[in-house]
C-alpha cells in the first residue's frame, strides 16, 4: 500500500468514527432536543480549537458479543481546546454509542485527559450524557468508575473541575458530577439519580417521575447537588465558559483579569437608600450588590438553592472576587443548615483558587427549633467558622445592617481571619437583638413596672441606643472603619488592592477536619 493509500484509509477510519452511533441514533439525539457529543464540544470550546485524541480507542469486552462489533470512540470523544484563548480539556460522552455507557477503554480515555489537565494545569469539563456502568463488562466498567472518582478527589483545589449533566446519569456515575466543583443540568433532558423510578417503586412503593426525581430543578432548588441550570444544550454551554471567565486555571494561577470599563471611584447615591428605616424590613441583598460591583453584574452559584445567602462571581475594577452575602428578604437572611452548607463550600471553592472573599452581612441569627437542631445546625453552621477560619484569600466584610450572635462570626468576623471589617452606619453588631436582649438583661425592671409594656418598648430604645450601633465594634477595632454607604464600591476596590499582596500560611498537617 503507498502512503497515500495509508492516508485514504486514515481518512476512512476517522470518518467511521466521526459517524458515532449513525444517522439514526443522531437524529434519534436531535429528537429529544439534545446535541451529540461533537456538537456539543464545538459549542463550548473557540471556533476550531478542539484537538481530539484517543480517536481509535476500542475495548477489549469478549462478553455477551460485545467481540463481534466495534464502538466508535469507545462512546466518549475527548481532547483539549480553548475557551476565550485559555487551555481546558473536555470529554463528552456519546449518547448515540451504547448509550454513552462506560466501560473500561471508556474510562481510560477519560482518566488520561484527567491526568493530563492536572500536569498542564487547565480547567476540566465533563459533559455527561450516559447510561452508566456498561452491564457488559461488569466489574471493569465499575473499576472504570472508580478510576475516575480518584483522580476527580486528587485533582480537587488542583484545577476547576466542571461537569455538565446534559441526559440520563444514574447510579454510583452521579458520584464523579458530586466530586466535582460545580454541576451544570440541562432543564427536562438532564436526570440524575442514585437509583431510578422503577428501583425506588419496587422497593419503597413511591411513585415519581425521573424528571421529579431527579430533574435540573429538583436537585438546583430542593437538594442543592448542582449549581446551575438552562434551557437547553447550547445555552448551558455558555454559561460554562461564563463561569470559566472568573475562574483562574489552577490554584498557582490568579484568576484572569477584564476591562470591564466601569469607573473604580463610582460612587451610588442608590446605596444610601437600600436599607429601610425599620430594622425588621426586608430588602433585596442583590440590588446592593448590584450597585457596588463591576456593570451590576454577577454570577449566582445556587440560585434557587438556599436562597437567604448568596453565593456568587463578581468583578471590582476587572479582578475576581467571591461574594457570600445573607439575603434579607429570604428567611430575613437568618443561617440554617443548608444555607451553611452552601456558604462553606464556596467560601472552600474561592479559597482553594485565590478567589478574594467579600462577606456582606445582614444576619438576625441562626434559625432557631427542632428541625434545625435534630438536622445538625451545630455540625453544619460550624463548616462557615471552618470554612472563613481555614481561608487564606483576602477576606474583606462589610456590615450593612444586623451581625448578631454566633452568626456575626460565622459571616466572617475580624476574628475568624477577616483582613478588613467595614460597616455601614446602620450596623447593629451585639450579641442578640434589642427585643431579645431587654426580656433577658431588663427582666425584673419589666416585670416589676407599672406598665411592663412601656418599661419593655423603653429598655429596647435603650439597648439599641447603645448597642446596636456599629461604634461598639469600632471602638474595640473588631470594625475597621465605619463608611458612608455610597462610597463603598471605591473603599471596598482599595481593600483588595491593598490586600493583592496577602500571604499568610497555616500551621502544616496532612488535612484538617471540617465537620461534615
Ligand atoms: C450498556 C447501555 C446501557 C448500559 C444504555 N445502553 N445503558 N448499554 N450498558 N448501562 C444502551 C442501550 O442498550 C441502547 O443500545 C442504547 O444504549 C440507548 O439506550 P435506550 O435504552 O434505547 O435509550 P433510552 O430509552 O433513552 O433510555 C436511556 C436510559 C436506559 C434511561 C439510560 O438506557 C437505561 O435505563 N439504561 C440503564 C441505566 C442503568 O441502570 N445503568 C447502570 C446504572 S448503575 P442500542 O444498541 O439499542 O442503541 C451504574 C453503576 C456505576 O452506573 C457505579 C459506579 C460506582
Amino acid at each position: 500500500m503507498s502512503l497515500y493509500d495509508m492516508i485514504e484509509d486514515l481518512k476512512r477510519r476517522k470518518e467511521k468514527v466521526l459517524e458515532g452511533g449513525g444517522s439514526k441514533r443522531i437524529a434519534a439525539q436531535h429528537e429529544k432536543g439534545k446535541l451529540t457529543a461533537r456538537e456539543r464540544i464545538h459549542k463550548l470550546l473557540d471556533k476550531d480549537s478542539f484537538v481530539e485524541i484517543d480517536l481509535f480507542v476500542e475495548h477489549r469486552c469478549y462478553d455477551f458479543g460485545m467481540e463481534k462489533q466495534k464502538y466508535p470512540g469507545e462512546g466518549v470523544v475527548t481532547g483539549y481546546g480553548t475557551i476565550d484563548g485559555r487551555l481546558v480539556y473536555v470529554y463528552a460522552q456519546d449518547f448515540t454509542v451504547l448509550g454513552g455507557s462506560l466501560g473500561e477503554y471508556h474510562a481510560k480515555k477519560i482518566t488520561k485527559i484527567m491526568d493530563m489537565a492536572v500536569k498542564m494545569g487547565a480547567p476540566l469539563i465533563g459533559l455527561n450524557d450516559s447510561g452508566g456502568a456498561r452491564i457488559q463488562e461488569g466489574v471493569d466498567a465499575l473499576s472504570g468508575y472508580g478510576n475516575i472518582f480518584y483522580r476527580n478527589t486528587l485533582a480537587s483545589g488542583v484545577i476547576p473541575q466542571i461537569s455538565v449533566i446534559m441526559g440520563p446519569s444514574a447510579g454510583g456515575a452521579v458520584y464523579s458530577p458530586a466530586l466535582t466543583d460545580f454541576i451544570f443540568m440541562v432543564d427536562k433532558t438532564s436526570q440524575m439519580f442514585i437509583t431510578g423510578p422503577q428501583v425506588i417503586k419496587a422497593v419503597t412503593g413511591e411513585e415519581v417521575t425521573p424528571e421529579e426525581l431527579g430533574g435540573s430543578i429538583t436537585h438546583n432548588r430542593v437538594s442543592g447537588v448542582a449549581h446551575f441550570r438552562g434551557p437547553n444544550d447550547e445555552e448551558v454551554l455558555k454559561m460554562v465558559r461564563n463561569l470559566l471567565s472568573y475562574l483562574p486555571s489552577n490554584n498557582l494561577e490568579d484568576p484572569p483579569q477584564y476591562e470591564t470599563g466601569d469607573n473604580p471611584n463610582r460612587v451610588s447615591q442608590r446605596l444610601m437608600e437600600i436599607i429601610p428605616d425599620t430594622p425588621n424590613k426586608p430588602y433585596n441583598m442583590k440590588e446592593l450588590i448590584r450597585e457596588i460591583v463591576d456593570n451590576g453584574e454577577f454570577l449566582e452559584s445556587q440560585e434557587m438553592y438556599a436562597e437567604n445567602i448568596i453565593t456568587a462571581f463578581a468583578r471590582l475594577n476587572g479582578k475576581t472576587i467571591g461574594i457570600v452575602a445573607n439575603q434579607p428578604r429570604v428567611l430575613a437572611g437568618v443561617l440554617d443548615i443548608n444555607a451553611s452548607d452552601k456558604a462553606a463550600r464556596f467560601i472552600r471553592f474561592c479559597d482553594a483558587f485565590n478567589i478574594p472573599i467579600l462577606s456582606i452581612v445582614d444576619v438576625p441569627g441562626f434559625l432557631p427549633g427542632t428541625n434545625q437542631e435534630y438536622g445538625g445546625i451545630i455540625r453544619h453552621g460550624a463548616k462557615m467558622l471552618y470554612a472563613y477560619s481555614e481561608a487564606t484569600v483576602p477576606k474583606v466584610t462589610l456590615i450593612v445592617r444586623k451581625a448578631y450572635g454566633g452568626a456575626y462570626l460565622a459571616m466572617c468576623s475580624k476574628d475568624l481571619g477577616a483582613d478588613m471589617v467595614f460597616a455601614w452606619p446602620t450596623a447593629e453588631i451585639a450579641v442578640m437583638g434589642p427585643e431579645g436582649a431587654a426580656n433577658i438583661v431588663f427582666k425584673n425592671d419589666i416585670s416589676e413596672a407599672e406598665n411592663p409594656a412601656e418599661m419593655r418598648q423603653q429598655k429596647i430604645n435603650e439597648y439599641r441606643d447603645n448597642f446596636a450601633n456599629p461604634y461598639r465594634a469600632a471602638a474595640r477595632g473588631y470594625v475597621d472603619d465605619v463608611i458612608i454607604p455610597s462610597e463603598t464600591r471605591p473603599r471596598l476596590i482599595s481593600a483588595f488592592d491593598m490586600l493583592s499582596s496577602k500571604r499568610e500560611t497555616r500551621p502544616p498537617k496532612k488535612h484538617g477536619n471540617i465537620p461534615l
